[in-house]
């Protein structure tokens, strides 16, 4: 079993003085982060706060998007360098919002992936099919391509550093989660898709469940076989839920 992982997307939220106040409060949670690992993906501006507020409690900081080149003329783009400089741990790629909102292709999110990886740090590639996909029983196809798009570019040698976040379109910041069982097929699912090119990344890559992930539901997703953890949004800015959430995720072990 893979150690459980709590990832906190702050999307577009917070400011100098709510971070502190927010950190301050998870403070107690941070420091017996046993068995659980947790990382915080504020917007770009908050990372050098962050870093100093986390200092060393265990903590990784994560990165929100990226850019696909290493360096030079991409204005208001933001490099896998630069995260690295900043103790940046993971980045978000192919984030559904920035798919939808930001038009960013497979074929986009695979580079943005590869430029993770190239950079040594970790991604978080984030998969997930429509309501209309969902209903239309599409749902494997879509996310199977979604990752078959990495595997063109990288292999499957890219996945051995990496996280896979399955985040349905239809349950993100809708307050509708998937069922622990519809989750669990899809995990599932994904590491048996991995698995026919090597069993041994497939076993060890963490899956994470993303889409209205809250205390009063994260122990029945996280409780699942292949559910390791969850990637948290609206949850993760009220110190109390998320607190709950990490310990669903740590009770799991
Ligand atoms: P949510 O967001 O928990 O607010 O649904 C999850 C995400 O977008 O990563």
């Amino acid at each position: 079993m893979t150690m459980p992982l709590v990832l906190a997307n702050w999307k577009m939220n917070g400011n100098t003085n709510d971070n502190y106040k927010l950190v301050k409060a998870l403070e107690s949670q941070f420091s017996s982060n046993t068995n659980i690992e947790i990382g915080i993906f504020p917007p770009f501006p908050y990372l050098h706060q962050l870093r100093k507020l986390l200092g060393s409690c265990g903590v990784h900081l994560g990165a929100q998007n990226l850019s696909f080149a290493r360096e030079g003329a991409f204005t208001g783009e933001v490099s896998a360098r630069m995260l690295a400089e900043f103790n940046c741990r993971y980045v978000l790629v192919g984030h559904s919002e920035r798919r939808k909102l930001f038009k960013e292709s497979n074929d986009q999110v695979a580079e943005k992936f590869e430029a993770t990886v190239n950079a040594e740090l970790k991604p978080v590639l984030c998969v997930g099919e429509t309501l209309t996909q969902r209903q239309q029983g599409e749902t494997e196809s879509v996310v199977i391509s979604q990752i078959q798009a990495v595997l063109d570019r990288t292999g499957i040698t890219g996945f051995s550093n990496a996280v896979i976040a399955y985040e349905p379109v239809w349950a993100i910041g809708t307050g509708e989660t998937a069922t622990p069982e519809q989750a669990q097929a899809v995990h599932a699912n994904i590491r048996q898709f991995l698995s026919g090119f090597s069993a041994e990344i497939a076993n060890a890559v963490q899956i994470v469940y993303g889409g209205s992930v809250k205390a009063n539901n994260a122990s029945a997703l996280f409780s699942q076989k292949d559910v390791d953890g969850g990637l948290v949004g609206g949850a993760s800015l009220n110190a109390g839920e998320f607190i709950e959430v990490c310990e669903a995720a740590r009770c799991r072990t």
